[in-house]
């Protein structure tokens, strides 16, 4: 891997080998940092920290990166997340050509657990597509609801049977577009970085003015029908991670929501230790499916 230095900007303040999360850089007897490969999880931090843009790492020109200047207001993020919505109304209509391209290119930033970086996307960006998809996954859920021997595979969707029979889009809500993210089963977090994507993806989506709708049914039946998986051309040894609808909104929101608050604690110091009974139970819960 490739990691350079440039001598005359360097300023020998050591805030790259420090900020390194895996120890990977030390001094040489120059006061120049030197770089150990097999500890890098090419997270560029010190690409980041540098103060003068001395080090290039991966093959990076640190003059490339963008700057973190033009900041929006915390009150406006805030905003932004108090009015998010789920959209299950969306407009008949390809989104813009550039405003899905912003999309894709910002899930390049989404974080992954040891920087794993190897999420795998698939974005169905065209309605036509939607709706060859729609229909043939709508038609897979039609056989399970009708055919008693397939009753098991029903699961949760039962509670919409009455609604899909009468032909309402249950799964996929009408959307123009779906975004899949698997990851590699031997990610170290391969649960959670798809999610942290898709989370990353609804907010600047609607930031855009495009609607998302989170969608654990897509999740299911994708994952129950396997050919669905080899359609979104997810990769040998991927899993699947979650789906979200997005498209432009025929729904306006004119205020937030006023949601009940959730439990918080604040921890206090002085941890004991707990009997065998509330350990077993702890494990349980934590381990649990
Ligand atoms: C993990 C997850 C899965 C969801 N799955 C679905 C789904 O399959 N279909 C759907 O219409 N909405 C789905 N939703 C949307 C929730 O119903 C929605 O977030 C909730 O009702 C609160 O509404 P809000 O997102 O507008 O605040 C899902 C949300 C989450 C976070």
């Amino acid at each position: 891997m490739e990691f350079k230095v440039n001598n005359e900007k360097c300023v020998h303040c050591g805030k790259c080998i420090n900020d390194c999360m895996g120890h990977a850089l030390k001094f040489d007897e120059n006061q120049i940092p030197v770089f150990d490969a097999t500890k890098c999880i090419k997270c560029q931090h010190c690409l980041a920290i540098c103060p003068t843009g001395a080090l290039s790492i991966c093959g990076k020109n640190p003059e490339e990166s963008d700057l973190p200047d033009n900041l929006p207001e915390a009150s406006k993020v805030l905003n932004l997340i108090k009015t998010r919505r789920s959209y299950r109304h969306y407009k008949y209509e390809n989104v813009d050509r550039d405003l899905m391209e912003k999309l894709k290119n910002m899930l390049n930033w989404t974080p992954t657990g040891v920087n794993n970086h190897r999420l795998h996307f698939s974005f169905i960006e065209d309605i036509e597509v939607m709706d060859d998809f729609r229909s043939y996954t709508n038609g897979k859920m039609l056989r399970v609801l009708t055919n008693p021997a397939l009753k098991h595979l029903a699961g949760k969707f039962e509670r919409y049977k009455n609604a899909f029979l009468k032909g309402h889009d249950i799964i996929f809500r009408g959307a123009p577009h779906m975004v899949v993210v698997s990851s590699p089963v031997d990610a170290p977090c391969a649960d959670i970085d798809p999610v942290i994507a898709l989370s990353y993806f609804e907010l600047y989506a609607q930031s855009l003015g495009i609607g998302t709708c989170w969608c654990g049914i897509a999740y299911s039946v994708i994952k129950m029908f396997p050919e669905l998986c080899e359609h979104l051309e997810i990769p040998e040894g991927y899993k699947v991670g979650y789906a979200m609808l997005f498209g432009m909104p025929d729904v306006k929101y004119k205020r937030a929501t006023q949601p009940e608050k959730f439990e918080m604690i604040s921890v206090k110091k002085g941890i004991k230790n707990s009997g065998v009974a509330d350990k077993l139970k702890r494990y349980f819960w934590n381990f649990a499916k």
